[in-house]
């Protein structure tokens, strides 16, 4: 199977961390996000314990909850002592609804508002990821105005290919996000940092893209990082206490996929850094990383209900199901692959078909091509592996569909962490 969290019983049946599908979908109805929580907390330790065998002390990990936001994914972050990497008043109103200490909290994004940098200062925030001069300027008077200066990290883009599909690269020089080096606009931003009166520049943040396998990228990042920061301190006196690589590490979606060794990576990307710091005679920086995906994604598992099987002679099978790019877009913006499994025996004979969603276009595929039992018929359970991550946090209501629930799976039961949007809650911001 795709993962050890995935199972056949002796009958055939589906199960996920230790539990029947199709009971778990009778007793929550379709479609379901389910999560296997030990998988969650099992991936935030892989991360610590990597942690603290190769980085030095002070060195965190940040969860970025745009992989998947909600209070119970907030309050087991906590739990592990994981950090929080968002991006909007929303993730931040949702950590802190569940008790997520604030400065553990990291404030991403490109496009801060007044209201937004506002909010994370009145709620202790611990730290701002700096994109721009603009947001620089408007965060240094409103935190001097407080009589404070406000801990930040400024955002460089290392120009570096991570080689992953376009959407999610932010490495190279002509992404949107953070200041790049080639153009000198990094050395402008930092130079404004250290001027600034309202803010504490504590070192360098930089993210090259999602879904990352190529094996150097991050000492690559690396190298580019030590290197800069050896301009800063020859040129600014500057010497960065804090380097934050971000996220990416990619995850197994279909058999296919390499397994990344993330404590493996991370020891090599710690050697190399001591390495880089070294020859440039500079001190080891406290690491910070921001994974989401790594994560979250396989312990996610999608359940459906298929409403109609339809077969097009001459040309195309489809199996079309519950749910659809309401609650999984990713096909459909990045023809992202899945694995897709019959809740229910799948040794007997086998067709290809589309899995297509019921929304109202024809574009609406959560994956071509897959295998299923050639019996596959209205009322059968179909699953899709591995939607941890930027399914749910990507869901909409578009056709005015409720969101699944989000139910959360541990050895000794299930629990609701997400309810099931009704149809009153379609109606419930219209006036
Ligand atoms: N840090 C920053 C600054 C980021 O922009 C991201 C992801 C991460 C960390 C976490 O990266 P991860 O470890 O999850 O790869 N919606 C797309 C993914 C967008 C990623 C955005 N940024 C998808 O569904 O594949």
């Amino acid at each position: 199977m795709l993962s050890d969290n995935i199972r056949r019983g002796d009958n055939g049946a589906l199960l996920f961390a230790g539990h029947d599908v199709s009971a778990l979908a009778e007793k929550y109805g379709t479609p379901l996000y389910l999560m296997d929580e030990e998988r969650i907390r099992a991936n935030c330790r892989m991360y610590l314990n990597a942690f603290r065998d190769s980085f030095p002390r002070g060195s965190r990990v940040l969860y970025a909850g745009k992989a998947a936001s909600f209070m119970e994914i907030c309050r087991i972050m906590a739990a592990e002592g994981m950090g929080l990497d968002a991006v909007s008043v929303g993730e931040m109103h949702t950590a802190l609804s569940a008790g997520f200490p604030p400065e553990d909290i990291y404030f991403q994004g490109d496009a801060k508002t007044d209201a937004d940098i506002r909010y994370a200062l009145d709620h202790g925030v611990g730290c701002f990821v700096v994109d721009n001069p603009e947001e620089l300027a408007a965060l240094s008077a409103m935190a001097a105005e407080r009589g404070m200066r406000q801990k930040i990290l400024v955002r460089i883009t290392p120009g570096i290919d991570p080689h992953t599909y376009e959407a999610v690269n932010t490495g190279t020089v002509d992404v949107k996000f953070g200041a790049p080096i080639q153009t000198g606009q990094a050395m402008e931003l930092v130079k404004a940092a250290l001027a600034a009166p309202g803010v504490e520049l504590a070192g360098l943040h930089s993210h090259v893209g999602s879904e990352v396998f190529d094996e150097d990228v991050f000492e690559q990042l690396s190298d580019v990082m030590v290197a800069f920061m050896a301009r800063l301190r020859d040129e600014l006196g500057y010497v960065a206490g804090e380097l934050d690589l971000g996220g990416g590490y990619g995850v197994r979606y279909v058999d296919s996929d390499p397994a990344a060794d993330i404590p493996g990576r991370l020891r090599e990307v710690a050697e190399r850094l001591r390495l880089r710091t070294k020859e440039a005679g500079l001190p080891m920086p406290r690491v910070i990383m921001e994974p989401g995906r790594s994560i979250v994604a396989d312990a996610g598992m999608t359940v459906y209900t298929v409403s109609t099987v339809k077969r097009i002679p001459g040309c195309k099978n489809y199996v079309i199901v519950d749910g659809g790019m309401s609650d999984n877009p990713r096909y459909s913006l990045y023809r992202a692959r899945y694995t897709v499994l019959h809740a229910r025996d799948d040794a007997g004979e086998t067709e290809i078909f589309d899995l297509a969603g019921r929304c109202c276009e024809n574009g609406d595929i959560l994956q071509p091509g897959v295998s299923l039992p050639a019996d596959t018929r209205r009322g059968d359970l179909v699953c899709v592996c591995t939607t941890g991550a930027y399914n749910y946090s990507m869901a909409s209501n578009y056709n005015r569909l409720g969101r699944p629930p989000v139910v959360m799976l541990t050895p000794d039961g299930s629990r609701v962490a997400v309810r099931r949007e009704t149809e009153e809650d379609m109606t419930a911001l219209d006036l």
